[in-house]
C-alpha cells in the first residue's frame, strides 16, 4: 500500500533501531557536537503523550561536580561521569493543571481540534486526573474504579495510577531521544538503577516530579557488544493471545 504522502526511509529507520545499544563506556573528554543536545531534546518533545499533555521534562547535566553527585545517586554507574552529558527524564504529577489550558489553546489555534473537542477534553481530563478536595476524588476513584468495572468499562485512571501513567509518557520521550542520538552517531544508556530521592536531591527536582529514566549521552569507547533479542515468534500473538500467523 502507498504511504499517504509521508516519505519515510524505512530501511534507514530499521538500521538506527538496531544500532542503538546500551553503552557503558564513553570516550572521556569528547564533547557533543554543537547543537546536538538541543536537536535530540527537540525530537524527544515530539513524542506522543496521553491527551497531548506533554508531562516529560528533561534535566540536562553537564557540569563535572553535578555529574559526580548524580553518579552517586545512580548506584555509582560510572557511565555518568565518563559521558559529556546525562539527561534525566522527569514527569509532572500535576501536568493536567500545568499544561491542559495551554495545549488546548495552541491546538485550537492551529486547527488541530475544535471547541467541542476542547470541552470534551476539559471534562475528560478532570475525570481522569482530578483528585477532588482533600483527595476525596482520589479515594472515590481508587475504590470506586474496581467496583465500577463490574458494570462498565473503566480504563486505567491517571489520578490513581499517576506514576504508571507518567512512566509510559516518559519512556516514549526517552526512546525518541535515544534514537535521535543513535542517528547522530552518539551512544546512550537507559538507566533505572538509581535512588529517586537522591537523584531529586542532587538536581534540585521538586517532589511534584517523578524521576523516570537517566541516560548519559556521548561517544562510545571501544567495541559495542550488542545484546540478543528473543525471536519474533516467541513474542508475537497474531489475532489473539497465543495465535500463530495464518493459523
Ligand atoms: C528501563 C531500563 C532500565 C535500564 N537500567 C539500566 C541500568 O540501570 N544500568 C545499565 O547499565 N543498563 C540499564 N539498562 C540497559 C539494559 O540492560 C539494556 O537495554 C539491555 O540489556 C539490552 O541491551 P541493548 O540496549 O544494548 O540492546 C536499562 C534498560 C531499560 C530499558
Amino acid at each position: 500500500m502507498e504511504s499517504e504522502g509521508i516519505d519515510l526511509d524505512v530501511k534507514r529507520f530499521d538500521e538506527i533501531v538496531r544500532a542503538r545499544r546500551a553503552v557503558r563506556r564513553f570516550k572521556e573528554g569528547v564533547g557533543l557536537p554543537e547543537g546536538a543536545m538541543e536537536a535530540m531534546l527537540d525530537a524527544a518533545r515530539w513524542a506522543p503523550s496521553g491527551y497531548n499533555l506533554q508531562p516529560t521534562h528533561f534535566v540536562v547535566v553537564e557540569d563535572a561536580g553535578t555529574k559526580e553527585a548524580l553518579m552517586k545517586a545512580c548506584m555509582d554507574q560510572t557511565q555518568i561521569v565518563q559521558a559529556p552529558a546525562t539527561v534525566v527524564f522527569v514527569g509532572d504529577r500535576d501536568v493536567a493543571r500545568a499544561h491542559l489550558k495551554k495545549v488546548l489553546a495552541a491546538d485550537l489555534a492551529n486547527g488541530a481540534v475544535d471547541e467541542r473537542y476542547c470541552a470534551f477534553m476539559r471534562k475528560q481530563v478532570k475525570l481522569s486526573f482530578g483528585t477532588g478536595p482533600c483527595g476525596f476524588g482520589w479515594f472515590w476513584k481508587a475504590f470506586g474504579g474496581p467496583v465500577g468495572k463490574l458494570f462498565r468499562q473503566v480504563p486505567s485512571i491517571p489520578a490513581v495510577e499517576r506514576r504508571y501513567w507518567l512512566a509510559k509518557q516518559m519512556m516514549l520521550s526517552a526512546m525518541v531521544f535515544m534514537l535521535a542520538a543513535t542517528d547522530r552517531g552518539l551512544a546512550t544508556c537507559p538507566m533505572e538503577g538509581f535512588d529517586e530521592g537522591k537523584v531529586r536531591k542532587a538536581l534540585g527536582i521538586p517532589r511534584r516530579y517523578v524521576v523516570g529514566l537517566v541516560t548519559p549521552v556521548g561517544y562510545a569507547e571501544g567495541e559495542i557488544k550488542g545484546r540478543s533479542r528473543l525471536g519474533l515468534d516467541e513474542l508475537t500473538h497474531w489475532g489473539r493471545w497465543g495465535g500463530r500467523k495464518n493459523q
